[in-house]
């Protein structure tokens, strides 16, 4: 475990109150921010047991979901001790959707579910999908309501997150959270940027404030850009938002959930691991990543992306990262981190701030005539019920 330190000025308390999503309370108003290929089981489990909060999973394909494709089951699976077993499902066609949602309500599968309206993945805007979507606001409500409904009959809470539009000339986040709210939605989450940003630039937590003011009657979570407990508490502050979804900022830190309980209760102390007690997290994580995929391989294989998060700002050397970047079995990866000086103290600064996705916007890929009008031609009507993919995004 690593050690908790204290270094940090205490913040003033901030008296928030737990996060309300219909019948759940979240004490600690912090989510993992789901993300594909990252928040599964294995990863969840290492972040839980920092601190408290809604973890959600990797986004599941509706129509894979109904397809019951064994790979989409294992990502809507959840340990036997997480208590809000929390889902989030991507789809385009209302049909689907509210199947998926059925199912999982059904099937009793799941606590929360949240709809991704924010993946600015060429393949899926290309398809009209993720945050291409909202634009089109009679099939936005179509799938917003058709989910709200099916999850009503289990009174399982159902949340949208989205970006704020397609570009800075095309932003839907206002009129997509009244339609949400409207539809009766426990929360809207909004990720403060365009699609055609993708993850370049900075979060406009400006906007996020507005969607505060717009939407009084539900509970808003702002997300973006949180590096830290204090970038979390700051981002409460300027924007008065119920909760935050933090994403990037604890990939290779699950540590970062307790420094954000820590802070959401006004204690000062902050998690600053020794290299020691990285290797031990990281090591954990691959045995947790074999029992996720029960494949040795294959968890090797997954934990490869993880050792830049880790590792940033720590003394590794060139050489040991590359095989950390190759590692093939837990056996090699045990005598790899062994080489390691377990005495080396955190880092500091060097640790922490942005890592992850990154890049330059890029212009949005669309369907056919997307932006011409805000409601659907027939065309994209016909092939919008096609456009299902199996799509893994962000
Ligand atoms: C690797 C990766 C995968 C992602 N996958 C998803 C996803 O499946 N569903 C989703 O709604 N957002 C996804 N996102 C977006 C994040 O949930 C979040 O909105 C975004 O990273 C901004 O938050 P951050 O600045 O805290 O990282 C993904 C982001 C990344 C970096």
């Amino acid at each position: 475990m690593p050690t908790a330190l204290p270094e940090a000025p205490a913040p003033a308390r901030l008296e928030l109150p737990p996060l309300r999503l219909g019948r759940l309370s979240i004490t600690t108003p912090v989510v993992l921010a789901p993300m594909a290929g990252i928040t599964n089981t294995a990863f969840r489990r290492l972040c839980r047991e920092f601190g408290g909060g809604l973890y959600v999973s990797e986004m599941v394909t509706s129509r894979a979901l109904v397809e019951r494709h064994p790979e989409s089951l294992r990502i809507i699976s959840h340990d036997d001790d997480e208590k809000v077993r929390s889902v989030q499902l991507y789809g385009v066609d209302p049909v689907t959707v509210g199947r998926a949602v059925r199912m999982i309500v059904e099937e009793d599968r799941a606590d929360h579910i949240d709809l991704n309206f924010g993946c600015p993945v060429p393949k899926v805007t290309k398809r009209g999908g993720g945050s291409a979507l909202p634009w089109k606001t009679d099939l936005f409500t179509s799938i917003v309501t058709t989910a709200v409904r099916e999850a009503q009959r289990g009174d399982v809470p159902l949340t949208i997150k989205m970006r704020k539009g397609i570009d800075d000339d095309h932003l839907t986040y206002l009129e997509a959270g009244r339609i949400a709210r409207d539809s009766g939605v426990a929360a809207v989450a909004l990720h403060g940027r365009t699609c055609a940003q993708f993850y370049s630039g900075t979060a406009d937590w400006g906007a996020i404030a507005r969607l505060r003011e717009a939407l009084p009657d539900i509970p808003v979570l702002g997300n973006g850009d949180i590096w830290s407990a204090e970038d979390a508490i700051r981002m409460v502050r300027e924007t008065g938002v119920d909760g935050v979804v933090v994403g990037r900022g604890c990939q290779g830190r699950p540590w970062l959930f307790g420094d954000l309980q820590a802070a959401f209760e006004g204690r000062a102390e902050r998690i600053r691991p020794g290299l020691g007690e990285v290797a031990a997290a990281f090591y954990r994580h691959a045995e947790l990543l074999v029992d996720y995929f029960e494949d040795e391989d294959k968890a090797l294989r997954d934990i490869r992306k993880h050792v830049a998060w880790y590792f940033k700002g720590y003394t590794v050397g060139g050489e040991l990262r590359a095989k950390l970047a190759q590692v093939p079995t837990l056996a090699v990866l045990r005598g790899l981190l062994d080489e390691l000086d377990e005495d080396a103290p955190y880092p500091g600064i060097d640790a922490e701030g942005p890592r992850g996705r990154a890049g330059s916007p890029k212009r949005p890929a669309l369907p056919d005539r997307w932006l011409e009008s805000r409601s659907m031609n027939n065309d994209q009507t016909r092939d919008i019920a096609a456009a299902e993919l199996d799509v893994s995004g962000g």
